[in-house]
């Protein structure tokens, strides 16, 4: 298992673990750092996903774009949880903001030791954290328990085109995640 700097680091594509104590002045200008929480909304509107009383869960939720968007729009309660104590502070700084910080919840810890313990949800979104809990068969039976038998888990991620040559150790190819 890579050790919790490491995932931070890769789930933004980064190579270098020099890189972590930059991410956050790298980042500052922006609060979306993954998934469009347009686009989300679009899917939990088109599949009537969410009711007013629904609890969302976001793991790897960065700076908390989706949620505290999700939350504005179906007023649901959320609860977000991120490695970077810097991206967590900021998530609270833009619930305050956005007046829904008595909907969210948002936390630091480690996803991949947190999420066995988590239960109840309606919807676990997984935006952009790439390979964070192994290939994405691992991802949803680790994160599946964490749902009720009717909710549901929102993946978004990029993928490589089966013709390419890329090695990466992020991305995977179209056909293995479709599978
Ligand atoms: C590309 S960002 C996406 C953030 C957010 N989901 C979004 O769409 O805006 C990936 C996030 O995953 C978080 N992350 C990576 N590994 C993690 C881990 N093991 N536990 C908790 N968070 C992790 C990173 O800190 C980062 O905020």
């Amino acid at each position: 298992m890579d050790t919790v700097k490491k995932s931070i680091v890769k789930s933004l594509d980064g190579l270098e673990l020099g890189l972590l104590p930059y991410l956050s002045y790298l980042l500052q200008d922006l609060w979306e750092i993954g998934a469009s929480p347009d686009i989300i909304i679009d899917i939990i509107k088109k599949h009537a996903i969410l009711k007013k009383e629904s609890r969302i869960l976001d793991l790897g939720c960065g700076k908390g774009a989706v949620l505290i968007k999700l939350v504005k729009e179906f007023g649901c309660q959320a609860y977000g949880i991120d490695a970077l104590p810097e991206f967590i502070e900021e998530a609270k700084n833009y619930a305050k903001k956005n007046k829904v910080l008595q909907k969210c919840k948002f936390e630091v810890g480690d996803i991949r030791r947190v999420a066995d313990h988590l239960q109840g949800y309606n919807l676990v979104i997984l935006g952009s954290i790439g390979p964070v809990f192994g290939d994405v068969k691992s991802t949803l039976l680790k994160v599946q328990t964490c749902i009720n038998d009717d909710g549901y888990i929102i993946l978004d991620d990029g993928y490589l085109f089966d013709s390419s040559t890329l090695n990466s150790p992020v991305y995977f190819k179209e056909t293995e995640i479709l599978d």
